[in-house]
Protein backbone atom coordinates (compact mmCIF):
# COMPACT_ATOMS: atom_id res chain seq x y z
CA UNK A 1 0.00 0.00 0.00
CA UNK A 2 2.57 2.33 0.78
CA UNK A 3 4.80 2.02 -2.46
CA UNK A 4 1.58 2.86 -4.15
CA UNK A 5 1.20 5.69 -2.34
CA UNK A 6 4.90 6.78 -3.08
CA UNK A 7 4.52 6.18 -6.72
CA UNK A 8 1.51 8.00 -6.96
CA UNK A 9 3.27 11.12 -5.18
CA UNK A 10 6.03 10.65 -7.58
CA UNK A 11 3.88 10.34 -10.95
CA UNK A 12 1.97 13.45 -9.20
CA UNK A 13 5.88 15.09 -9.16
CA UNK A 14 6.69 14.37 -12.59
CA UNK A 15 3.08 15.67 -13.85
CA UNK A 16 3.59 19.16 -12.13
CA UNK A 17 7.32 19.23 -13.20
CA UNK A 18 6.82 18.41 -16.73
CA UNK A 19 6.36 22.02 -18.13
CA UNK A 20 10.00 22.86 -16.76
CA UNK A 21 10.78 20.40 -19.73
CA UNK A 22 12.12 22.35 -22.97
CA UNK A 23 9.61 21.45 -25.85
CA UNK A 24 12.21 20.38 -28.13
CA UNK A 25 13.11 17.34 -26.03
CA UNK A 26 9.25 16.56 -27.33
CA UNK A 27 9.97 17.70 -30.46
CA UNK A 28 12.48 15.18 -32.18
CA UNK A 29 10.14 11.79 -29.91
CA UNK A 30 7.13 12.80 -31.90
CA UNK A 31 8.35 13.28 -35.42
CA UNK A 32 10.08 9.51 -34.78
CA UNK A 33 6.29 8.48 -33.46
CA UNK A 34 4.95 9.99 -36.59
CA UNK A 35 7.20 8.41 -39.21
CA UNK A 36 5.91 5.00 -38.02
CA UNK A 37 2.38 5.78 -36.90
CA UNK A 38 1.23 7.85 -40.09
CA UNK A 39 3.42 5.46 -42.55
CA UNK A 40 1.11 2.47 -41.54
CA UNK A 41 -1.41 4.60 -43.05
CA UNK A 42 0.04 4.12 -46.50
CA UNK A 43 -1.72 5.27 -49.70
CA UNK A 44 -5.49 5.60 -48.34
CA UNK A 45 -6.02 8.83 -50.37
CA UNK A 46 -5.82 6.89 -53.50
CA UNK A 47 -9.44 5.46 -52.37
CA UNK A 48 -10.32 8.94 -52.55
CA UNK A 49 -10.45 8.33 -48.46
CA UNK A 50 -9.61 10.28 -45.55
CA UNK A 51 -7.76 8.76 -42.21
CA UNK A 52 -10.59 10.16 -39.46
CA UNK A 53 -9.95 7.51 -36.31
CA UNK A 54 -10.39 3.86 -35.29
CA UNK A 55 -13.30 1.47 -35.93
CA UNK A 56 -13.96 -0.66 -32.43
CA UNK A 57 -11.44 -3.25 -33.30
CA UNK A 58 -8.80 -0.88 -33.87
CA UNK A 59 -8.48 -0.82 -37.42
CA UNK A 60 -7.97 2.50 -39.28
CA UNK A 61 -11.21 4.31 -40.15
CA UNK A 62 -11.28 6.57 -43.18
CA UNK A 63 -13.91 9.07 -44.62
CA UNK A 64 -15.16 10.51 -47.66
CA UNK A 65 -13.82 14.01 -48.62
CA UNK A 66 -17.30 15.81 -47.20
CA UNK A 67 -16.40 14.09 -43.68
CA UNK A 68 -16.34 17.37 -41.35
CA UNK A 69 -12.72 16.06 -40.65
CA UNK A 70 -11.95 15.20 -43.86
CA UNK A 71 -9.44 18.18 -43.33
CA UNK A 72 -7.05 17.76 -40.74
CA UNK A 73 -4.93 14.39 -42.12
CA UNK A 74 -3.46 16.79 -45.31
CA UNK A 75 -3.46 19.45 -42.58
CA UNK A 76 -1.38 17.11 -40.22
CA UNK A 77 1.27 16.37 -43.17
CA UNK A 78 1.45 19.94 -43.62
CA UNK A 79 2.86 20.12 -40.37
CA UNK A 80 5.13 17.61 -40.42
CA UNK A 81 6.33 19.43 -43.57
CA UNK A 82 6.90 22.82 -41.30
CA UNK A 83 8.42 20.82 -38.35
CA UNK A 84 10.87 18.60 -40.55
CA UNK A 85 11.25 20.20 -43.62
CA UNK A 86 11.56 16.78 -45.28
CA UNK A 87 9.65 16.76 -48.87
CA UNK A 88 8.07 13.40 -47.92
CA UNK A 89 5.85 15.09 -46.19
CA UNK A 90 5.01 17.73 -48.92
CA UNK A 91 4.06 15.01 -51.43
CA UNK A 92 1.95 13.27 -48.90
CA UNK A 93 0.25 16.65 -47.64
CA UNK A 94 -0.18 17.54 -51.53
CA UNK A 95 -2.05 14.06 -52.11
CA UNK A 96 -4.34 14.47 -48.97
CA UNK A 97 -5.13 18.23 -49.78
CA UNK A 98 -5.72 17.85 -53.43
CA UNK A 99 -8.48 14.99 -52.89
CA UNK A 100 -10.84 17.56 -50.93
CA UNK A 101 -10.47 19.50 -54.65
CA UNK A 102 -14.28 19.53 -54.76
CA UNK A 103 -15.10 20.40 -50.82
CA UNK A 104 -14.38 24.29 -52.58
CA UNK A 105 -17.75 24.20 -53.92
CA UNK A 106 -19.33 22.65 -51.17
CA UNK A 107 -22.24 24.76 -48.95
CA UNK A 108 -24.17 21.50 -46.96
CA UNK A 109 -22.56 22.34 -44.25
CA UNK A 110 -20.23 25.01 -42.28
CA UNK A 111 -17.48 22.70 -42.43
CA UNK A 112 -16.02 23.90 -45.36
CA UNK A 113 -14.10 25.93 -43.15
CA UNK A 114 -12.32 23.18 -41.20
CA UNK A 115 -11.89 21.34 -44.43
CA UNK A 116 -10.33 23.75 -46.02
CA UNK A 117 -8.54 25.76 -44.33
CA UNK A 118 -6.51 22.91 -42.33
CA UNK A 119 -5.94 21.43 -45.82
CA UNK A 120 -5.40 24.13 -48.91
CA UNK A 121 -4.90 26.77 -45.91
CA UNK A 122 -1.69 25.09 -44.24
CA UNK A 123 -0.56 23.95 -47.94
CA UNK A 124 -0.67 27.75 -48.78
CA UNK A 125 1.14 29.14 -45.74
CA UNK A 126 3.78 26.76 -45.43
CA UNK A 127 3.89 25.00 -48.99
CA UNK A 128 4.57 27.85 -51.31
CA UNK A 129 1.30 26.65 -53.29
CA UNK A 130 0.14 29.45 -54.64
CA UNK A 131 -2.40 27.80 -56.62
CA UNK A 132 -4.18 27.42 -53.58
CA UNK A 133 -5.60 31.07 -52.81
CA UNK A 134 -8.38 30.59 -55.25
CA UNK A 135 -9.86 27.66 -53.68
CA UNK A 136 -9.61 29.63 -49.92
CA UNK A 137 -11.69 32.25 -51.91
CA UNK A 138 -13.83 29.87 -53.71
CA UNK A 139 -14.23 27.87 -50.39
CA UNK A 140 -15.25 31.62 -48.48
CA UNK A 141 -17.69 32.01 -50.73
CA UNK A 142 -19.39 28.62 -50.30
CA UNK A 143 -19.15 29.24 -46.87
CA UNK A 144 -20.73 32.53 -47.18
CA UNK A 145 -24.18 31.03 -48.57
CA UNK A 146 -24.68 29.88 -45.25
CA UNK A 147 -24.71 33.53 -43.76
CA UNK A 148 -28.62 34.99 -43.25
CA UNK A 149 -29.05 38.50 -43.63
CA UNK A 150 -31.87 38.95 -41.53
CA UNK A 151 -29.98 37.30 -38.22
CA UNK A 152 -26.29 38.19 -39.16
CA UNK A 153 -25.45 34.06 -38.34
CA UNK A 154 -24.10 31.80 -40.81
CA UNK A 155 -26.05 28.27 -40.45
CA UNK A 156 -24.30 25.63 -38.81
CA UNK A 157 -26.10 22.58 -39.91
CA UNK A 158 -29.47 22.22 -42.08
CA UNK A 159 -32.73 21.30 -39.86
CA UNK A 160 -31.33 18.75 -37.45
CA UNK A 161 -32.86 17.25 -34.16
CA UNK A 162 -31.14 16.66 -31.12
CA UNK A 163 -29.73 13.69 -29.56
CA UNK A 164 -32.71 12.21 -28.55
CA UNK A 165 -34.56 12.55 -31.84
CA UNK A 166 -37.21 14.78 -30.14
CA UNK A 167 -35.86 18.17 -30.26
CA UNK A 168 -36.11 19.73 -33.63
CA UNK A 169 -33.49 22.96 -34.79
CA UNK A 170 -34.51 25.10 -37.37
CA UNK A 171 -31.59 27.68 -37.71
CA UNK A 172 -28.62 25.96 -35.40
CA UNK A 173 -25.25 28.07 -34.67
CA UNK A 174 -22.78 25.58 -33.05
CA UNK A 175 -20.06 27.20 -30.86
CA UNK A 176 -17.59 24.95 -33.29
CA UNK A 177 -18.39 27.35 -36.08
CA UNK A 178 -16.20 29.66 -34.65
CA UNK A 179 -13.01 27.75 -36.50
CA UNK A 180 -14.61 28.46 -39.69
CA UNK A 181 -14.26 32.27 -39.53
CA UNK A 182 -10.69 32.11 -40.21
CA UNK A 183 -11.35 31.03 -43.74
CA UNK A 184 -13.11 34.21 -43.90
CA UNK A 185 -10.72 36.65 -42.73
CA UNK A 186 -8.33 34.50 -44.77
CA UNK A 187 -10.38 35.18 -48.04
CA UNK A 188 -10.83 38.94 -47.62
CA UNK A 189 -7.25 38.93 -47.39
CA UNK A 190 -6.26 37.29 -50.36
CA UNK A 191 -9.21 38.87 -52.81
CA UNK A 192 -9.35 42.25 -51.10
CA UNK A 193 -12.86 41.56 -51.28
CA UNK A 194 -14.42 42.85 -47.56
CA UNK A 195 -17.82 40.84 -47.74
CA UNK A 196 -16.03 37.65 -45.66
CA UNK A 197 -14.25 39.95 -43.18
CA UNK A 198 -18.12 41.64 -42.49
CA UNK A 199 -19.91 38.11 -42.65
CA UNK A 200 -17.15 36.68 -39.71
CA UNK A 201 -17.48 39.95 -37.60
CA UNK A 202 -21.34 39.97 -37.29
CA UNK A 203 -21.27 35.67 -36.79
CA UNK A 204 -18.35 36.54 -33.88
CA UNK A 205 -20.40 39.26 -32.51
CA UNK A 206 -24.34 37.52 -32.63
CA UNK A 207 -22.18 34.46 -30.71
CA UNK A 208 -20.56 36.57 -28.08
CA UNK A 209 -24.62 37.92 -27.52
CA UNK A 210 -26.54 34.55 -27.39
CA UNK A 211 -23.80 31.42 -26.76
CA UNK A 212 -22.24 32.26 -23.72
CA UNK A 213 -23.14 32.78 -20.35
CA UNK A 214 -22.28 35.17 -17.67
CA UNK A 215 -18.86 32.87 -16.56
CA UNK A 216 -17.75 32.68 -20.06
CA UNK A 217 -18.93 29.22 -20.51
CA UNK A 218 -20.49 28.46 -23.78
CA UNK A 219 -23.58 26.38 -24.59
CA UNK A 220 -22.97 24.12 -27.55
CA UNK A 221 -26.25 25.13 -29.89
CA UNK A 222 -28.29 28.03 -30.28
CA UNK A 223 -31.27 27.65 -32.25
CA UNK A 224 -32.59 30.92 -34.36
CA UNK A 225 -35.76 31.63 -35.58
CA UNK A 226 -34.41 32.57 -39.34
CA UNK A 227 -37.12 35.73 -39.88
CA UNK A 228 -37.04 37.55 -36.76
CA UNK A 229 -34.05 36.16 -34.94
CA UNK A 230 -35.29 35.34 -31.79
CA UNK A 231 -33.60 32.62 -29.99
CA UNK A 232 -35.71 29.19 -29.97
CA UNK A 233 -33.37 26.92 -27.96
CA UNK A 234 -29.84 26.79 -25.81
CA UNK A 235 -28.63 23.31 -25.87
CA UNK A 236 -26.33 20.72 -26.22
CA UNK A 237 -25.92 17.80 -29.19
CA UNK A 238 -22.29 16.27 -28.49
CA UNK A 239 -22.37 17.82 -24.08
CA UNK A 240 -23.51 15.96 -21.34
CA UNK A 241 -26.32 18.52 -20.56
CA UNK A 242 -27.86 21.71 -22.15
CA UNK A 243 -26.35 23.77 -19.16
CA UNK A 244 -23.23 21.98 -18.79
CA UNK A 245 -19.80 22.96 -20.60
CA UNK A 246 -18.77 20.56 -23.40
CA UNK A 247 -15.38 20.52 -23.16
CA UNK A 248 -14.30 20.36 -26.96
CA UNK A 249 -16.76 23.51 -27.32
CA UNK A 250 -14.62 25.56 -24.59
CA UNK A 251 -12.08 25.01 -26.81
CA UNK A 252 -13.50 26.13 -30.21
CA UNK A 253 -14.70 29.01 -28.65
CA UNK A 254 -11.29 30.02 -27.43
CA UNK A 255 -9.63 29.56 -30.16
CA UNK A 256 -12.03 31.25 -32.85
CA UNK A 257 -11.51 34.73 -30.80
CA UNK A 258 -7.85 34.35 -30.64
CA UNK A 259 -8.61 34.39 -34.60
CA UNK A 260 -10.88 37.37 -34.21
CA UNK A 261 -8.44 39.53 -32.55
CA UNK A 262 -5.46 38.20 -35.01
CA UNK A 263 -7.85 40.06 -37.81
CA UNK A 264 -9.03 42.65 -36.47
CA UNK A 265 -7.17 43.71 -33.68
CA UNK A 266 -10.16 44.97 -31.81
CA UNK A 267 -9.69 44.88 -28.19
CA UNK A 268 -13.08 43.27 -27.68
CA UNK A 269 -12.12 40.42 -28.43
CA UNK A 270 -8.78 39.69 -27.26
CA UNK A 271 -10.74 40.57 -23.60
CA UNK A 272 -13.28 38.50 -24.53
CA UNK A 273 -10.71 35.17 -25.42
CA UNK A 274 -9.01 36.40 -21.95
CA UNK A 275 -12.63 35.52 -19.99
CA UNK A 276 -13.10 32.36 -21.80
CA UNK A 277 -8.96 31.47 -21.22
CA UNK A 278 -9.52 31.96 -17.44
CA UNK A 279 -12.84 29.74 -17.26
CA UNK A 280 -10.97 27.05 -18.97
CA UNK A 281 -7.30 27.27 -17.06
CA UNK A 282 -9.41 27.75 -13.49
CA UNK A 283 -12.03 24.86 -14.12
CA UNK A 284 -12.32 23.10 -10.87
CA UNK A 285 -13.15 19.71 -12.85
CA UNK A 286 -9.75 19.77 -14.85
CA UNK A 287 -7.45 17.07 -13.79
CA UNK A 288 -4.17 17.56 -12.46
CA UNK A 289 -1.80 16.42 -15.88
CA UNK A 290 -4.56 19.25 -17.68
CA UNK A 291 -6.44 17.11 -20.01
CA UNK A 292 -10.21 17.76 -19.16
CA UNK A 293 -12.87 15.03 -19.00
CA UNK A 294 -15.45 15.54 -22.41
CA UNK A 295 -17.57 17.72 -20.54
CA UNK A 296 -16.66 19.54 -17.39
CA UNK A 297 -19.61 18.65 -15.78
CA UNK A 298 -20.04 15.17 -16.77
CA UNK A 299 -21.47 13.06 -13.74
CA UNK A 300 -22.35 16.46 -12.00
CA UNK A 301 -25.12 15.83 -10.30
CA UNK A 302 -26.90 19.62 -10.39
CA UNK A 303 -27.26 18.64 -14.15
CA UNK A 304 -30.19 17.86 -15.89
CA UNK A 305 -29.33 14.92 -18.17
CA UNK A 306 -31.97 13.13 -19.67
CA UNK A 307 -29.65 10.63 -21.78
CA UNK A 308 -28.51 7.61 -19.78
CA UNK A 309 -25.28 6.49 -21.85
CA UNK A 310 -23.98 2.92 -21.54
CA UNK A 311 -27.04 2.69 -18.69
CA UNK A 312 -24.86 4.13 -16.19
CA UNK A 313 -21.40 2.49 -16.73
CA UNK A 314 -18.82 4.80 -15.93
CA UNK A 315 -18.12 7.37 -18.61
CA UNK A 316 -15.51 9.52 -17.37
CA UNK A 317 -13.28 10.17 -20.58
CA UNK A 318 -10.70 12.53 -21.15
CA UNK A 319 -10.44 14.30 -24.50
CA UNK A 320 -7.43 14.91 -25.60
CA UNK A 321 -8.73 16.50 -28.32
CA UNK A 322 -10.39 19.75 -26.41
CA UNK A 323 -6.89 19.75 -24.57
CA UNK A 324 -4.69 20.13 -27.88
CA UNK A 325 -6.86 22.67 -29.62
CA UNK A 326 -6.91 24.64 -26.05
CA UNK A 327 -3.24 24.31 -26.04
CA UNK A 328 -2.98 26.00 -29.50
CA UNK A 329 -5.27 28.51 -28.65
CA UNK A 330 -3.47 29.40 -25.36
CA UNK A 331 0.22 29.77 -27.49
CA UNK A 332 -1.55 32.39 -29.97
CA UNK A 333 -3.26 34.37 -26.90
CA UNK A 334 0.13 34.65 -25.37
CA UNK A 335 1.48 35.81 -28.08
CA UNK A 336 -0.53 38.91 -27.81
CA UNK A 337 -0.57 39.72 -24.17
CA UNK A 338 2.28 41.23 -22.12
CA UNK A 339 5.82 38.37 -21.08
CA UNK A 340 4.35 38.98 -17.35
CA UNK A 341 0.31 38.06 -18.51
CA UNK A 342 1.54 35.57 -21.19
CA UNK A 343 3.52 32.89 -18.69
CA UNK A 344 0.28 31.44 -17.15
CA UNK A 345 -0.60 30.50 -20.39
CA UNK A 346 2.14 28.96 -22.07
CA UNK A 347 3.30 27.22 -19.05
CA UNK A 348 -0.49 25.87 -19.39
CA UNK A 349 0.06 24.82 -22.81
CA UNK A 350 3.81 23.56 -22.36
CA UNK A 351 1.88 21.16 -19.83
CA UNK A 352 -0.88 19.73 -22.35
CA UNK A 353 2.13 19.26 -24.83
CA UNK A 354 4.09 17.64 -22.33
CA UNK A 355 1.79 15.09 -21.21
CA UNK A 356 0.22 14.43 -24.01
CA UNK A 357 3.40 13.14 -25.39
CA UNK A 358 3.92 10.42 -22.35
CA UNK A 359 2.49 6.83 -22.96
CA UNK A 360 -0.57 7.15 -21.24
CA UNK A 361 -1.65 9.60 -24.24
CA UNK A 362 0.75 9.18 -27.26
CA UNK A 363 0.80 5.63 -29.29
CA UNK A 364 4.50 4.24 -29.07
CA UNK A 365 6.35 3.44 -32.31
CA UNK A 366 5.10 -0.46 -31.69
CA UNK A 367 1.44 -0.12 -31.28
CA UNK A 368 -0.74 -0.15 -34.67
CA UNK A 369 -2.13 3.24 -33.97
CA UNK A 370 -1.80 5.11 -37.07
CA UNK A 371 -2.54 8.25 -35.37
CA UNK A 372 -0.13 10.10 -32.49
CA UNK A 373 -2.55 10.38 -29.56
CA UNK A 374 -5.06 8.37 -27.95
CA UNK A 375 -8.58 9.19 -25.87
CA UNK A 376 -10.23 11.61 -27.78
CA UNK A 377 -13.97 12.17 -27.90
CA UNK A 378 -15.94 12.57 -30.48
CA UNK A 379 -19.82 12.51 -29.00
CA UNK A 380 -20.68 10.18 -26.20
CA UNK A 381 -24.45 10.40 -26.77
CA UNK A 382 -23.80 9.29 -29.95
CA UNK A 383 -21.59 6.96 -29.17
CA UNK A 384 -19.16 7.88 -31.67
CA UNK A 385 -15.51 7.93 -31.84
CA UNK A 386 -15.47 7.46 -27.92
CA UNK A 387 -12.00 7.20 -26.23
CA UNK A 388 -10.35 7.00 -29.73
CA UNK A 389 -7.53 8.27 -31.58
CA UNK A 390 -9.09 11.22 -33.91
CA UNK A 391 -7.08 13.27 -36.62
CA UNK A 392 -7.93 16.18 -35.45
CA UNK A 393 -6.28 15.91 -31.89
CA UNK A 394 -3.27 15.44 -34.31
CA UNK A 395 -3.35 17.97 -36.06
CA UNK A 396 -3.82 20.51 -33.22
CA UNK A 397 -0.88 18.98 -31.39
CA UNK A 398 1.11 19.64 -34.12
CA UNK A 399 0.02 22.99 -34.31
CA UNK A 400 0.43 23.69 -30.90
CA UNK A 401 4.17 22.32 -30.63
CA UNK A 402 4.94 24.13 -33.89
CA UNK A 403 3.81 27.68 -32.28
CA UNK A 404 5.40 26.79 -29.32
CA UNK A 405 9.05 26.12 -31.36
CA UNK A 406 8.09 30.04 -32.46
CA UNK A 407 7.23 31.65 -29.49
CA UNK A 408 10.27 30.27 -27.72
CA UNK A 409 12.25 31.57 -30.33
CA UNK A 410 11.10 35.16 -30.55
CA UNK A 411 7.67 35.20 -28.88
CA UNK A 412 5.72 35.10 -32.33
CA UNK A 413 3.16 32.44 -33.73
CA UNK A 414 2.28 33.06 -36.73
CA UNK A 415 4.36 35.00 -39.68
CA UNK A 416 1.90 37.56 -41.02
CA UNK A 417 2.45 37.47 -44.40
CA UNK A 418 0.55 40.85 -44.83
CA UNK A 419 -1.58 42.15 -41.93
CA UNK A 420 -5.41 41.41 -43.18
CA UNK A 421 -6.24 45.12 -40.93
CA UNK A 422 -3.53 46.91 -43.64
CA UNK A 423 -5.32 45.28 -46.35
CA UNK A 424 -8.90 45.49 -45.36
CA UNK A 425 -7.92 49.65 -44.91
CA UNK A 426 -7.69 50.01 -48.47
CA UNK A 427 -10.97 49.25 -49.35
N1 LIG B 1 -18.31 19.45 -35.05
C1 LIG B 1 -17.03 19.35 -34.62
C2 LIG B 1 -16.82 18.66 -33.34
O1 LIG B 1 -17.33 17.57 -33.13
O2 LIG B 1 -16.14 19.21 -32.53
Amino acid sequence: MNRIIVLLMLLGLSISCTSKKNIKTNKQKIIEVAEVQYGKIGDVYKSKLIPRTHHKDGSLRSVPPFDWTSGFYGGNMWYMYELTKDDKWKERAIDYTEILDTIQWYSGNHDVGFMINCSYGNGYRVGGKEDYKQVLINAAESLSKRFNNNIGLIKSWNYRKAWNDTTEWFFPVIIDNMMNLELLFEASKLSGNKKYYNIAISHANKTMENHYREDYSSYHVVDYDAITGKVLDKATCQGYADESSWSRGQAWGLYGYVTCYRATKDKKYLDFANNIANYITTHPSIPKDKIPYWDYHVNNKDYKVEWDYQNGVDYLYRDVSAATITASALIELASYLSEEEANNYIDYAKDIINNVSTSKYMASKKEDNYFLLKHSVGSVPHSGDVDMPVNYADYYFLEALSRMLNYEEGRHVLPEKTSIAAVLQQL
